[in-house]
């Protein structure tokens, strides 16, 4: 009876990380609507790589996964003051935004050109 409980949980957590898979999946062209949508530019500047003032940061060409946490993080400030980035003016901008469209803006952000870096193409093990 264990053995099949557990085995039921094991298929439990395989369709759980499946959904999750496809549900990720980002889409660039609605996370450039959402940019435009979201008046982004206002702040961080015409491809998000010059924000209006030098204290902001540029947004444009980061990792993915960093611009996706970034949101999360001052989406979660209001949910627990222990977690999150403290920040009124992005908390208030990204607030209106589910998962997914965050996915699909921070996909659309970092493909953007970037004054930051040039990726090293020949180390990143990537195809
Ligand atoms: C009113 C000005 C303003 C607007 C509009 C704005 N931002 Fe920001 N953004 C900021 C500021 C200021 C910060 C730095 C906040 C901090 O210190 O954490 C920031 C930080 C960020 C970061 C984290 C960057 C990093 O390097 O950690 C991301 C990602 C981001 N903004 C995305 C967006 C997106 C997407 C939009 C549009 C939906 C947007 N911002 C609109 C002012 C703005």
């Amino acid at each position: 009876m264990n053995h099949m409980f557990a085995r039921l949980s094991l298929l439990g957590v395989a369709a759980a990380l499946a959904a999750l898979g496809t549900a990720h999946a980002a889409d660039l062209k609605k996370g450039e609507d959402l940019v435009n949508q979201g008046g982004c530019i206002a702040c961080h500047g015409a491809g998000l790589d010059k924000p209006v003032s030098p204290t902001y940061p540029i947004i444009a060409g980061q990792p993915e996964s960093y611009l996706f946490h970034a949101m999360q993080q001052y989406q979660a400030k209001h949910q627990t003051p222990l977690y999150g980035r403290d920040n009124p003016i992005m908390a208030g901008m990204v607030a209106r935004f589910d998962t997914q469209q965050l996915h699909d803006i921070a996909a659309y952000v970092s493909s953007l050109k970037s004054p930051l870096y040039e990726p090293d193409k020949a180390r990143d093990p990537r195809p």
